[in-house]
């Protein structure tokens, strides 16, 4: 997802500029470009790759100008090259967008008839000869941007600059997010607040088709109609020191290790472990009305919707629908009466599970957002929002969003099997109690990181991976898969242990390493350790994740064993995530990918 930093300052912007790219290379990119406003003319710099590329020129000579804008790249339309890097200007307007324009082919020949020269591939270009036709017809830059964003289909998060007016910016939004800060005689735009936090930490968001009129002390916000609107400064949270890697070497990693924390702070937002009590925010429903639960996401937070299925029909005994959100949000979907719609999003932006939600909304839904970011625009337009308390996680590869999205969905399901009264108040309290051992038992398997480490060869060198598992260990194995997948670059899958001999076991033989998460205590463990049985007879390389029982049960069969603590099969799943990221992330540095910015990929989808 792209990145996007605007100033209108007091000083000279280009470093500040970058500092605040900087903040946001978690996003994903492959490409940058700063653009900024001197003597009424633009200066623009940019830059394939990585942003230090972008860095060496403009510390090597400072653009001046006090006001400019700034932009990180994951390329769309067009090849990620410094030709198709934003900003792209003309002598009069410099542009930078997140988003999609789905009309820009048409308003690109309209364009070219009318004499106008593209210099790159991309959507975003249109925008700017767009405005730039309007200026040059004698419009002021307010009428410009209005006329134009009339003529954008898709989605955009736009900030632009002007040649002759030093002191304006202007911003829109349809779709993207997009955030303004509040400075000492400085004003800012930035993707969210996290761009933002170098410079302010007073911000108001721009609603969907909100565009805002930005000089050095103020911001004008204007709504889709033209309307000017107020939309209300917040003070967030987020400090530039929140995002810093400490003692790690990489962000996925500290982020592994700050699970315990935040499963344990997430947990007790909610659960009142002395009183056996759950409190869930407020709701603009009846939760005792609910006869049916939709789940939907992507990624890896699907997977903590499916395992969410096997807890909500095992303990509220509710029907449960699951989909991801690219599938559903096109479906004929058959909305039943009295059901609940849970969308679960870390950044709260991606696009499909956004467009899913919006779909369930008017199709009459009762929806809740469960997101890592409130001030998200899913957490703006779900009728409830549950808030997973992760911190900012800045590696793409989701880890602690997934486990604190896990405790979460648990603390729902638990507080909704009381209303429900599907479970007494002595089966609350066991369960919670499973779930308030969950952080130490997390410090546990992370003691046993070197042995993880250590078995991470057996894979480094294999072009396919399977993994499986029975219940909510089955979603574990299609999560141990995608992360194995998104950051070490290997093939693998996740299947259901029971499927393996439906197809493919044709698969196995002494090259394809097989990862087995089963924990004992699981009433499918014996199933599963005859599929392991089946597996070992075809000469498969099993790496077995289990328990001490586990282990004695079938380790003899396997290539390699990491052993957990016992555990309740309750809150399997929050332990169980450890081990399958941590041989992820050790199989990625044997292969020296990227680890937080792996390739193709941004931490968060805002286009479809
Ligand atoms: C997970 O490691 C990936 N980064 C990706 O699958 C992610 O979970 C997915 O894009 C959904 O993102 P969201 O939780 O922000 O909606």
């Amino acid at each position: 997802m792209c990145g996007i930093i605007g100033i209108i300052g007091k000083e000279p912007v280009a470093l500040r500029l970058l500092k605040g790219l900087k903040q946001l290379e978690y996003r994903g990119y492959d490409s940058s470009g700063i653009a900024t406003i001197y003597n009424n003319t633009i200066l623009r710099l940019r830059a394939e790759g990585k942003l230090s590329n972008l860095e060496k020129i403009v510390q090597a000579t400072p653009p001046s100008g006090n006001t400019g804008i700034g932009h990180t790249r994951w390329a769309t339309h067009g090849l990620p090259t410094e030709t198709n890097a934003h900003p792209h200007a003309t002598d009069k307007v410099a542009i930078v967008h997140n988003g999609i324009i789905e009309n820009f082919q048409d308003l690109k020949k309209e364009l070219q008839q009318q004499g106008v020269v593209f210099a790159s591939q991309t959507d975003t270009e249109v925008i700017l000869h767009l405005i730039d036709k309007q200026l040059r017809g004698g419009k002021s830059p307010e009428e410009a941007v209005a006329d134009s964003l009339n003529r954008l289909e898709g989605a955009f998060a736009l900030a632009i600059a002007f040649a002759d007016y030093p002191s304006l910016l202007i911003a829109a939004r349809k779709g993207s997010p997009l955030a303004i800060g509040y400075g000492n005689g400085e004003m800012y735009i930035g993707s969210d607040a996290i761009g933002l936090s170098p410079y302010t930490t007073k911000v108001a968001y721009l609603e969907d088709g909100d565009w805002v009129v930005l000089t050095t002390d103020s911001a004008k916000f204007f709504n889709a109609r033209n309307e000017e609107v107020v939309r209300p400064i917040k003070t967030t949270t987020l400090t530039g020191a929140a995002v810093g890697k400490g003692e790690f070497r990489h962000f996925m990693h500290k982020e592994i290790y700050e699970q315990p924390t935040v499963i344990g702070e997430t947990m007790g937002v909610f659960c009142n472990f002395s009183t056996g009590d759950i409190q869930l925010p407020s709701m603009p429903f009846d939760l005792r009305t609910i006869e049916k639960i939709t789940l939907v996401a992507c990624g890896t937070s699907y997977y903590a919707a499916l395992v969410a299925r096997y807890w909500f029909e095992s303990i509220t005994r509710l029907p449960v629908h699951i989909d991801i959100a690219s599938e559903y949000r096109y479906r004929d979907v058959v909305v039943a009466p009295n059901s609940l719609a849970i969308f679960i999003s870390q950044s709260g932006e991606t696009a499909d599970t956004l467009a899913a939600m919006r779909v369930s909304k008017a199709a009459g839904q009762h929806c809740i957002a469960i997101v890592n970011s409130p001030e998200s625009t899913m957490a703006h337009e779900a009728d409830a929002v549950i808030h997973t308390r992760a911190g900012i996680e800045v590696g793409v590869a989701s880890t602690k969003a997934f486990t604190t999205q896990l405790v979460t969905l648990a603390c729902f399901v638990l507080a909704l099997a009381s209303i429900r009264e599907k479970i007494t108040a002595e089966e609350r309290i066991r369960l919670l109690h499973a779930l308030s051992e969950v952080p130490s038992r997390m410090v546990e398997v992370l003691h046993n990181e070197e042995h993880i480490a250590q078995i991470a060869p057996l894979l480094s060198e294999a072009h396919d991976v399977l993994y499986m598992g029975r219940g909510t260990s089955y979603a574990i194995a299609l999560e141990g898969a995608l992360k194995l997948k998104e950051i070490s670059y290997i093939h693998a899958e996740g299947y259901a242990a029971g499927e393996l001999k439906h197809g493919p076991i044709a698969l196995i033989d002494e090259h394809v390493p097989v990862i087995v998460i089963a924990p004992s205590d699981s009433l499918l463990f014996e199933k599963t350790a005859s599929n392991v049985q089946e597996v070992a007879t075809r000469g498969g390389k099993i790496i077995l994740i289990t328990d001490a029982k586990g282990i004695a049960a079938m380790g003899e069969i396997t290539t390699a064993v990491i052993e957990m603590p016992a555990i309740h099969p309750f809150v399997a799943p929050l332990l169980y995530a450890l081990p399958i990221q941590l041989l992820a992330y050790h199989v990625a540095i044997l292969k020296g990918t990227d680890v937080d910015q792996p390739r193709n990929l941004a931490k968060s989808v805002t286009v479809e």
